[in-house]
C-alpha cells in the first residue's frame, strides 16, 4: 500500500503506536526519506580525522558518506561515490587518502574537498561537456554540513532549521563531553563496537530511557555482580567501584528506578536525569575535581559537574551518556535491522583513572559481549518478532500517560514515576516528521 498523510498520522495516538510503524518496509523507506535523509544526522567527531588526508566512512539514511580532513585542516563530508561511473571512492572504513582521493576504477582523482583534479588520457574529453568547474563532475556533497563544537552533522535537505536550532537543549550533552575535560578538549578513543540488531531502530531508541526495564531485564546481571561484591568483601579486599555499574541494576529496586526523571525537548530529543553524579569520595575523583577547579574556577567547575544529564537521546540518530563519555550512533538498515556504533571518549588532562572508569563502563555495559547488552538485544529481537504477528495492532505507552508536565515546549515526566513519556514524546515527533517532513 502507499501511505497517505492521514494514515501515517493515525499510526500514533496519545498513548499508543501502531505495530506497522515498526515492521512495514514501506514505512521504513518513508522514514529514511522524511526523517533520516532530511533532518540533521550525526556523521562523526573531528578527532576521527585528526590529520590531513584522514577519512572515516558513515551513513546518512541510506546514503554512504565520507568525512575527510583536507590539507588545510578543514573537515568535509562528501558522498562516497565517484562522479565518473559510480564506484565508491573509499572502501576501507577509515584510512588516509594522502593528498587526494584516487578512484580505483579508472584513476580519476579529486581534491579532498571533492573537486575533480585530474584523470588519465585527459585529451579524450576535449570537445565534450566534461567541465572541471561543473560540480556534476566533482564528488557530491550533502546539501548542508555543519558541526557543533567538533561533532559533525549533515543534512541531505536544503530546507529546515540550522544545526544549533535543531539540537536545541540536546546540545548540552556535547557540551558535557567537552566541558568535563580539565583540558577543555575531548577525543574519541580507537575504534568502536559495531552491532547489527535484529530489530527496528525505534525499539533501540525507546529502550535507552526506559527506566522500567533495567530492574527486570538486567536483574540477573545485577545479582551476579552483588554476589561477586560479597565474595570480594569476605576476602577482605576492596570492592572496585566499577562493579556498582552492574550491581546497581539489582540494588536499585522498583523505588530506586522511579527516582530518575525524564525530560522531552523539541524535535524529539529527550534525556534521563539523575542516575550517576560519579562523585565518589575517592582519591582519583578528588584529584579530577581539583583539576577541574584549577581549569575553570570552583563555581564554573561545579556548574559543569552539576549538570543533571545521565543520558541524552539526540533524535533520531544518537544516544549519549556524558558522565561516562559514551556515545552511540544509530544507522537503520531495514525495518527489522539496525546497526549501532558505540564510541567512548578521553577527557584531556583528566586523571587516567577517570578514563579507565569510562573504559570499564564501555566494556561492562556497552560492549556486545556483556550480559547487559545480550539481554537487551534478545528482548528487542523478541519485540520485533512479536510486532510482526497480528495478535494485536498496538504498542502500549500508557504508563503515567496524562500525568506528565508540559511547559514551554518541554515535557517532564510525572515525579517518582517510571513514566513512558519519552516513548510517547518520540513517537509524537515521529508523526510530525513523517507527516510534515520537517522538525516539530
Ligand atoms: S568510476 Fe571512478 S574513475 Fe571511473
Ligand atoms: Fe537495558
Amino acid at each position: 500500500m502507499s501511505w497517505t498523510t492521514e494514515q501515517l498520522a493515525g499510526l500514533v495516538e496519545p498513548d499508543r503506536a501502531h505495530r506497522k510503524a515498526y515492521t512495514d518496509p514501506e514505512i521504513f523507506d518513508l522514514e529514511m526519506e522524511r526523517i533520516f535523509e532530511r533532518t540533521w544526522i550525526y556523521v562523526g567527531h573531528e578527532s576521527q580525522v585528526k590529520n590531513p588526508g584522514d577519512y572515516y566512512l558513515a551513513q546518512i539514511g541510506r546514503q554512504p558518506v565520507v568525512m575527510v580532513r583536507d590539507q588545510q585542516g578543514q573537515v568535509h563530508v562528501l558522498y562516497n561515490r565517484c562522479p565518473h561511473r559510480g564506484a565508491q571512492l573509499c572502501s576501507a572504513r577509515s584510512g588516509n587518502a594522502g593528498n587526494h582521493f584516487y578512484c580505483s576504477y579508472h584513476a580519476w582523482t579529486f581534491h579532498l574537498d571533492g573537486k575533480l583534479e585530474s584523470m588519465p588520457a585527459k585529451q579524450g574529453y576535449d570537445g565534450t561537456n566534461l567541465d572541471f568547474d561543473n560540480p556534476e563532475f566533482s564528488v557530491s556533497r550533502p546539501a548542508r554540513t555543519d558541526n557543533y563544537r567538533g561533532f559533525w552533522f549533515a543534512s541531505l535537505s536544503d530546507d529546515g532549521v540550522d544545526l544549533k536550532t535543531h539540537l536545541g537543549e540536546s546540545a548540552a550533552a556535547f557540551d558535557q563531553l567537552i566541558d568535563r575535560a580539565p583540558g577543555k578538549e575531548t577525543e574519541i578513543v580507537g575504534s568502536c563496537f559495531r552491532m547489527v540488531q535484529q530489530s527496528n531502530w525505534k525499539i533501540f531508541l525507546e529502550n535507552q530511557l526506559d527506566s522500567s526495564h533495567p530492574g527486570v531485564t538486567h536483574e540477573s546481571t545485577g545479582k551476579a555482580a552483588q554476589h561477586l561484591e560479597k565474595t570480594i568483601r569476605e576476602d577482605g579486599r576492596d570492592v572496585p567501584m566499577e562493579l556498582a555499574f552492574l550491581s546497581d541494576l539489582a540494588r536499585l529496586g522498583h523505588d530506586g528506578w522511579t527516582k530518575f526523571g525524564t525530560v522531552g525537548y523539541r524535535n524529539g530529543h529527550s534525556s534521563l536525569e539523575g542516575y550517576m553524579g560519579l562523585r565518589p569520595d575517592a582519591p582519583d575523583t578528588t584529584e579530577y575535581v581539583r583539576r577541574m577547579y584549577e581549569a575553570y574556577g570552583e563555581k564554573k567547575a561545579e556548574e559543569i559537574l552539576g549538570i543533571n544529564i545521565h543520558h541524552m537521546l539526540v533524535y533520531p540518530c544518537m544516544s549519549i551518556q556524558p558522565p561516562l563519555q559514551q556515545l552511540r550512533t544509530i544507522r537503520p538498515l531495514g525495518a527489522d535491522r539496525t546497526m549501532t556504533e558505540i564510541w567512548h571518549f578521553r577527557l584531556k588532562d583528566a586523571p587516567e583513572a577517570i578514563y579507565r572508569r569510562s573504559l570499564t563502563y564501555y566494556y561492562l555495559v556497552n560492549s556486545p559481549s556483556t550480559m547487559v547488552n545480550a539481554d537487551d538485544l534478545f528482548n528487542w529481537w523478541k519485540c520485533q518478532h512479536g510486532l510482526e504477528s497480528s495478535a494485536s495492532e498496538w504498542v502500549s505507552f500508557h504508563r503515567n500517560a496524562g500525568q506528565d508536565e508540559d511547559h514551554d515546549g518541554i515535557t517532564r515526566s510525572a515525579p517518582d514515576s517510571m513514566s513512558e513519556m519519552p516513548l510517547r514524546h518520540m513517537m509524537h515527533a515521529w508523526r510530525d516528521y513523517m507527516t510534515s517532513g520537517e522538525g516539530v
